[in-house]
This record gives C-alpha cells, sequence and structure tokens, in this order.
C-alpha cells in the first residue's frame, strides 16, 4: 500500500489539566477525504490545528509526506503552505480585492511570477463559481461566497492537503449548499482532504472514511454507510441520535 500522506501516531494535547488529544492515532491516505465528527469540545478544532502546527503537543509524532512536523523556521512556513486550511471565518484581506486575496500566498510565499499567479487565481475563482468577482472586495460579496474564495486561496498554494473546519457552520442555509458543492467537487479531483462538520449529507456523500471524536479520543472509525447506519459505540450512538433528531 502506498505511504499514508499524514500519519499522527499516539499524539496527546493538554491545555493545562484538560487532555484534549488523547493518544490520537490517524493515517489519512493520499486522495482520501476523512469526515470528523463529535460532539462540541472533543477536540476536532484542536486536532485539525495541530496537524498545521498551529498548535504543539506534547507526545507522539505527525508526519505529513514522510516527513516529520517542523517546529519552526522555513520548514514551518513550507509546511503550512502544504497544508491548506479554511476555517468557519473566511479571514480574508478586507482591504484587497478578491483576485489580490488569492494571488497573495504565491507572490510572496511561492515567489510565482505575478501573470502566472493572477492566471491561476482566476480560473480557481471560476472552478468555484465566482470569477466574476474577481476586483471586489470581500464586503460586497456573500458569505457563501466569501468561503468559496477562502477555498480559492488556500488551493491558490497548490497545497497537498486540504482541512476545514466547520466551513459552512456561519453560513445561511442557501449559501451552504455551493460551498459543499465546491467542496464535493475538490474531493471529485483527488485532493487529500480532513473535514470537520456537522453536515452528514456532505458526509455520506464525499466521504471516504467517518472519523467520531469524543472526548479527545477517537472513539470509531468506518465508513459513512457504515457509521450512519450500524454505529457500533454508545456515545456515537447518543450523538447521532441528537444531530439527526434536529
Ligand atoms: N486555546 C485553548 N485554551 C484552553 N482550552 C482550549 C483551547 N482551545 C480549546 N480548548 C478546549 O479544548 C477542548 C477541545 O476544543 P476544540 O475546540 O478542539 O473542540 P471541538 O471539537 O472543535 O468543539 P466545537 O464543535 O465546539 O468546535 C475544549 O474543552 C476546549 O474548551
Ligand atoms: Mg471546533
Amino acid at each position: 500500500m502506498a505511504e499514508p500522506l499524514v500519519v499522527l501516531d499516539g499524539v496527546n494535547k493538554h491545555f493545562g489539566d484538560l487532555h484534549v488529544l488523547k493518544d490520537i492515532n490517524l493515517s489519512v491516505a493520499r486522495g482520501e477525504v476523512v469526515v470528523v465528527i463529535g460532539p462540541s469540545g472533543s477536540g476536532k478544532s484542536t486536532l485539525c490545528r495541530t496537524i498545521n502546527r498551529l498548535e504543539t503537543y506534547e507526545s507522539g509524532s505527525i508526519t505529513i509526506d514522510g516527513e516529520p512536523l517542523p517546529e519552526e523556521g522555513k520548514a514551518l512556513a513550507r509546511l503550512r503552505s502544504d497544508v491548506g486550511m479554511v476555517f468557519q471565518a473566511f479571514n480574508l484581506f478586507a482591504h484587497k480585492t478578491i483576485l489580490d486575496n488569492v494571488t497573495l500566498g504565491p507572490l510572496k510565499v511561492r515567489r510565482v511570477p505575478k501573470a502566472q499567479a493572477q492566471q491561476r487565481a482566476r480560473e480557481l475563482l471560476e472552478r468555484v463559481g465566482i470569477e466574476e468577482q474577481a476586483g471586489k472586495y470581500p464586503a460586497q460579496l456573500s458569505g457563501g461566497q466569501q468561503q468559496r474564495v477562502a477555498i480559492a486561496r488556500s488551493l491558490a498554494m497548490d497545497p497537498k492537503i486540504m482541512l476545514f473546519d466547520e466551513p459552512t457552520s456561519a453560513l445561511d442555509p442557501e449559501m451552504i449548499t455551493e460551498v459543499l458543492e465546491v467542496m464535493t467537487q475538490l474531493a471529485q479531483t483527488g485532493m487529500t482532504m480532513i473535514v470537520v462538520t456537522h453536515e452528514m449529507g456532505f458526509a455520506r456523500r464525499a466521504a471516504d472514511r467517518v472519523v467520531f471524536m469524543s472526548d479527545g479520543e477517537i472513539v470509531e472509525e468506518a465508513t459513512p454507510e457504515e457509521f450512519f447506519t450500524n454505529p457500533r459505540s454508545d456515545r456515537a450512538k447518543d450523538f447521532l441520535g441528537k444531530i439527526l433528531a434536529h
């Protein structure tokens, strides 16, 4: 079997006395789409942030594409550009146009020539369905459009993997659909993705695997079909009962 792209091996993390990641073992294959679900406070965001080294951890190891996570400096900057991350808040630069938001990383970090960066940015904006917004500013776009810009901006760095942390939870329902469609397409192109979401339709449709977290632990891992129809643990049953009751 090909070497996995991301491997977490026995990762532990505390915030003070709180043990937020408990001996996490997780391998993500190239091209695999892993959806992480679980109750609030179970450690999903911390898991994502640890993979991107926005958080430190105390023990265990994390490798990306066979290389251990760098601690600092240039190697860390390179890692950050290999790992795209899309959060609930879009964090676009308010005083830059959409096009400039998408070209900024490639120009500054990757040192791509301007014309090339702009052409690629336009292609990506087209891919996420908002090419006609290129000259506007973030505040002139809807939340769903801004989130699609944030996805294009991450993709402009040619990441090896994309992490999504509840990318649609701040959006109105009609905008959720358009963002999930972009993510589904991205999954179909073979992008490796870790997605924290409460969108169970997306999980069923796009995930290769569902990882269920509770209290800092990975409690269950299964295909979406298995997980949603036949959850094994009481914690997963309880969680699914609550969200599906909505
Ligand atoms: N910077 C921090 N300092 C202290 N505690 C933190 C910090 N960040 C998170 N925590 C705690 O760590 C635990 C895990 O938080 P995390 O944000 O990873 O959960 P989550 O599964 O993403 O939850 P949610 O579904 O609400 O986003 C929670 O108990 C949280 O309060
Ligand atoms: Mg979270």
